[in-house]
């Protein structure tokens, strides 16, 4: 892959009416299901991410005809949830922990062997969350001390457990779902914070009888997927860049149409409005059984706060972003209880600390968070490290600059949200490929 730095400049007010692409959890999962599910699928809004193409093109590796009937959309001709057929090649999971995770328990249970392989990103990334309690359902899978690739031995037969997350993780309790779908008995999970429970969701809307209520879900194995059509709402962590940039730049008025709006995701909602940002929740709806709403943004002068921790899981993948508003915002803000940004696409606490400190910004790294002293951010070259979130917030960044914000290395942008220069331009970004 050639390396792509990108230039973001001060750009004008914000404008118009901004529609992200599909979300990336939804998308992983109705590919999942709809290729052990008995009968063919069809997804739409369909996120045309790199994450999500590499679970589309794991998935066709293991058996499943899935066509592309136009763009955001895919035809899935489920195999039934004995259906797969192994592969003698790895499995290549690209950037995507939810991928690999969720894989890892689906495979769990398979007759066949596989392998899990990612690139260099993900290959640093914690495996034994979902390895360890794998392995007490019985599954074989080895490490690189704790690290991909993940080697996982076929023919075990498993056994449903009751699991206590010592984390907050969908990744995990969606792994062990999956597995537990294989499994003999029934498999309990016990979350300390409710994560998003879009596997729960998806596997009701498939016809596999659970029982699931925020912190708490519970399957047997033995049952049939059947298949279903699934609509997947624009993504709120792709949205969650022009809800902070539009709060930041004077003078903007952004619309984010159809945004799903699970509360699980929307604890950056709340961030912001508490350092005083003005988002309306307009034709507040359901669609695909997901709360949706279009988002509208103005510009609103943004104060540090102290964040609840109780938030932290509803927002985890937004961090990156709200340390942007955090930098601008008058004061000081202080995070806490967030040391799961440690181990995302990048030490998301280190990355960004070290790229705000070159911008000229005040803030101290703790274990679990940070405290950011906002104020004005300067120009200056940040590195991404290969985080699809990083480079994008750092576009953010630049919108208020004193002067452009070179970002290096944007290329994993498109794990997430393919097309994001093209249409924050669009809107009023001033964000540059630079050689
Ligand atoms: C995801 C869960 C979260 C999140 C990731 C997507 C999912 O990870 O950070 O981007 O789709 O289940 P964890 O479950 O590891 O917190």
């Amino acid at each position: 892959m050639n390396r792509l730095d990108w230039s973001s400049q001060p750009g004008k007010a914000l404008h118009g009416s901004v529609r992200v692409p599909g979300d990336k959890s939804v998308s992983h999962r109705a590919l999942m299901l709809a290729a052990i599910a008995e009968g063919d699928s069809r997804i739409r809004g369909f996120l045309e991410g790199e994450d999500t193409r590499a679970t589309a093109a794991v998935l066709s590796q293991l058996g499943v005809h899935i066509e592309t009937p136009s763009v955001g959309e895919r035809y899935v001709h489920g195999v039934g949830l004995h259906g797969l057929r192994g592969s003698s090649q790895p499995l290549d999971c690209g950037n995507a922990g939810t991928g690999m995770r969720l894989l890892a328990g689906l495979l769990a249970g398979q007759a066949f062997d596989s392998m899990l392989v990612g690139d260099a990103s993900l290959s640093k990334r914690p495996m034994r969350r979902v390895t360890d309690p794998l392995a007490q359902m019985g599954a074989h899978i080895d490490t690189q001390d704790g690290l991909p690739p993940l080697d996982v031995r076929g023919g075990q037969s498993l056994q449903g457990i009751r699991y206590e997350l010592p984390v907050a993780s969908a990744q995990v309790k969606s792994a062990l779902l999956l597995a537990g779908l294989y499994a003999v008995g029934e498999t309990e999970i016990i979350e300390p914070h409710p994560t998003r429970d879009y596997t729960e969701r998806m596997l009701a809307a498939f016809g596999w009888p659970i029982t699931f209520a925020p912190g708490r879900a519970r399957l047997a194995g033995g049952h049939t997927l059947r298949a279903a059509d699934v609509d997947v709402p624009a993504d709120f962590s792709s949205a969650a860049f022009f809800l902070v940039a539009a709060s930041i730049v004077p003078g903007s008025e952004l619309r984010l149409p159809a945004v799903g709006l699970n509360p699980r995701r929307t604890g950056l909602l709340q961030a912001l409005r508490l350092m005083g940002a003005d988002i309306v929740v307009e034709h507040p709806r359901e669609s695909g059984g997901e709360p949706v709403g279009d988002l509208l943004v103005r510009h609103a002068p943004l104060h540090g706060v102290d964040l609840p921790e109780v938030l932290v899981p509803d927002m985890i993948d937004e961090f990156p972003c709200l340390f942007i508003a955090a930098a601008v915002a008058s004061g000081r803000t202080v995070i806490r209880g967030a040391a799961e940004l440690r181990v995302k696409e990048s030490d998301r606490i280190a990355t960004m600390a070290t790229g705000l400190r070159t911008l000229g910004v005040a803030i101290e790294e703790t274990p679990d968070g940070a405290i950011i002293q906002g104020g004005r951010i300067g120009a200056g070259s940040v590195e991404s490290h290969l985080d699809h979130r990083i480079a994008m917030s750092f576009a953010v960044a630049g919108l208020v600059a004193s002067g452009p914000v070179r970002i290096n290395d944007c290329r994993h942008v498109a794990t997430s949200f393919p097309g994001f220069l093209e249409l924050a331009n669009r809107c009023g970004f001033a964000l540059q490929s630079v050689d």
